[in-house]
């Protein structure tokens, strides 16, 4: 949600900022943005829409000074609208200061007031301009350059990750940080600020995470950190866990396809790291708690956001039917507004892509503040979030570049499956012969979803009959109602056809109503438990003349009769159909997005991490 890139000593600032951008455009794509050091002036340069539009404005334009400060944005409009004069750096009235921000300030409209009375003139919609200002403010009042940062951001509200340059201060970088991620890259001769690692990882491996409330006075071979106070503190440099990152699609049209088709890979990395033997209990040594504390686990609640949320409900259905445990699953937003309760005997589970959505670090830090033990699954080891947790469950799906989540999920979705199996052993709550078996038919899954992927015909011929429909509607019960949920979002994220995953056997009560010839329903039916039920559920929307369309590994005379198209993959048991049942939703939202001719890698509206509340 807002990506923010700066260098200096760097002899191409231009190009580092414009390639630095281009790694965080997952963050937001409403408008770009760079601040560079031009003669004896500050440049900004900036386009609505996409980097590519910055591009193509700076071709054969983007003289500067280089080795001199540069600063980038990507925006993901939060206050004003997406237009060129909202797009960051913005730039004080004297043109003396330039920034970047991710967050929101949001004590801006009060800082604006007692700015606008003293006669300083806005420009933008923005909350960020104020900080330009202020700055500007205290650099007229006769503080130097690092002191009129540090009482700017004395008098902020809200959250904020922001890169400053100053006209006046050519050699210097300065970066701040409260609530929002921020990383500074240590290089040879040069360095570097970033909101996220792949912007800087060709550049050095060596960071400082940058902490609330602290500044960075950043040169081309040396740094410092201060706190708000002036104090210099002592920071750790750190080696990122990654290598530079391939932004191949590796010939497929979309990222999301690649990385639908990466996901048998994935699942298989992670048995491979985790899943040794299928005769020996699982050791999941990331789980930092002792084997007591685990045995006496009676509650447990999971927070979480989007398809990180419904990854979550799928492990809420594992963990109780493997262990007996009760688990909440509640999404961030809403936990982190309601009375936190936590037990002696409860641990809390963040389960987060990114590691640096902000409602769910908000929600794990709560949490952790009110003394329950924190275990975060995530995707980023080096994220915000991996940093709070007590326990460090990572998923390995490899950098996800579409913004609609799908590797990251089914990774997700295995760390759940480790996770109730390991409890379950530890608590002896289901019979050593069930376990094993449940270990053997994980590590068939991979080969599943391959034969899912090389038979996609009946998903294409399904996308193309519906792909001009306004509204879809998911059904399905038990472990798969995350499923439909999760089909349902995809579908909306990418296509913007109003979707709606429901528990089947809710569909009478109500949204039976809406039913007729115009609407088709996908049922989710696996066999097992519910089957019949679903099945039953089914036949009730068949009877309003629904389009059916069935997602099942049966085949029979009956489902031919019900259902208008047939979606067959192949059995397992149904603790792990959703590993299977997810794939074809994810290619039916793909295709028909595709069919439509949307934007499917970077979808309108939508950011990968949301860092702002
Ligand atoms: C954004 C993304 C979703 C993602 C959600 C949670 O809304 O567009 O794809 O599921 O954030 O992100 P997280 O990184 O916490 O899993």
């Amino acid at each position: 949600m807002c990506g923010i890139v700066g260098c200096i000593g760097h002899e191409k600032s231009v190009a580092f900022l414009l390639e630095g951008l281009e790694k965080l455009e997952y963050r937001g794509y409403d408008s770009a943005g760079i601040a560079v050091h031009g003669g004896d002036e500050l440049k900004v340069y900036k386009a609505r829409g996409k980097l590519e539009n910055l591009r193509n404005l700076l071709n054969g334009n983007s003289s500067s000074y280089s080795l001199k400060a540069g600063i980038g944005h990507i925006r993901w409009a939060t206050h004003g609208v997406p237009n060129e004069t909202n797009a960051h750096p913005h730039i004080s009235s004297e043109n003396k200061v330039s920034i970047v921000h991710n967050g929101i300030i949001e004590n801006y409209k009060e800082l604006k007031r007692e700015l606008s009375e003293r006669g300083v003139e806005f420009k933008s919609q923005t909350d960020t301009e104020v900080i330009a200002h202020l700055i500007e403010d205290f650099l007229n009042q006769g503080h130097e350059f690092c002191d009129a940062i540090r009482h700017a951001l004395k008098k902020l509200d809200g959250a904020y990750a922001l890169g400053v340059i100053f006209k006046e201060d050519p050699e210097t970088l300065y970066a701040a940080r409260k609530s929002a991620p921020l990383i500074v890259g240590v290089g040879k001769n040069r360095n570097f600020i970033a909101s996220d690692a792949p912007a800087i990882l060709e550049h050095t491996k060596r960071v400082i995470y940058l902490e609330d409330n602290e500044i960075a006075q950043i040169k081309s071979s040396s740094y410092k950190i201060l706190d708000l106070e002036g104090n210099i503190l002592k920071k750790k440099v750190e080696t990122l866990p990654w290598e530079p990152v391939s932004v191949s699609k590796m010939g497929y049209k979309h990222f999301m396809l690649k990385e639908i088709h990466e996901q048998p890979d994935v699942i298989r990395q992670t048995l491979f790291d985790k899943l040794r033997s299928t005769d020996q209990p699982l050791n999941l040594k990331e789980v930092k708690l002792t084997r007591q504390q685990l045995e006496n686990l009676d509650r447990i609640q999971v927070i979480a956001c989007g398809t990180s949320l419904h990854a979550a409900l799928v492990g809420k259905y594992l963990i109780e039917e493997f262990t007996g445990v009760p688990v909440d699953v509640e999404a961030s937003s809403e936990y982190i507004y309601k009375r936190a309760i936590v037990s002696k005997n409860s641990i809390t589970i963040g389960v987060s892509q990114s590691g640096e959505t902000a409602d769910t670090l908000t929600a794990i830090k709560q949490a952790k503040a009110k003394g329950s033990h924190v275990l975060v699954i995530t995707n980023r080891p080096d994220s915000t979030m991996a940093r709070e947790a007590d326990s460090l469950l990572p998923v390995n799906a490899g950098f996800e570049v579409s913004v609609a989540a799908t590797k990251s999920y089914s990774a997700q979705l295995m760390a759940f499956y480790l996770l109730a199996i390991f409890l379950a052993e530890i608590k002896n709550s289901l019979p050593a012969e069930r376990i094993e078996e449940y270990k053997k038919e994980l590590i068939q899954l991979p080969q599943k979803i391959e034969m899912i992927l090389s038979n996609k015909e009946k998903i294409h011929e399904c996308a193309i009959k519906f792909h001009n429909t306004r509204n879809f509607i998911y059904i399905a019960r038990g472990i798969n109602f995350p499923v439909a949920l999760e089909g349902a979002l995809k579908l909306k994220e990418i296509s913007y056809i109003n979707a709606t995953g429901y528990p089947a056997g809710e569909l009478k009560h109500g949204p039976i109503a809406m039913l007729d010839e115009t609407i088709p329903v996908l049922s989710v039916l696996a066999p097992g438990k519910v089957y019949e039920k679903v099945l039953s559920n089914s036949e009730e929307s068949k009877a309003r003349n629904a389009n059916m369309i069935a997602v099942t590994s049966e085949e029979n005379e009956h489902l031919e009769q019900v259902f208008d198209f047939i979606i067959n993959i192949p059995y397992t048991d149904e603790v792990f159909s959703p590993i299977l049942t997810t794939i074809p939703l994810q290619l039916l939202a793909y295709y028909i997005a595709e069919f439509l001719g949307k934007d499917i890698d970077q979808p309108r509206n939508l950011a990968k991490s949301v860092t702002v509340e």
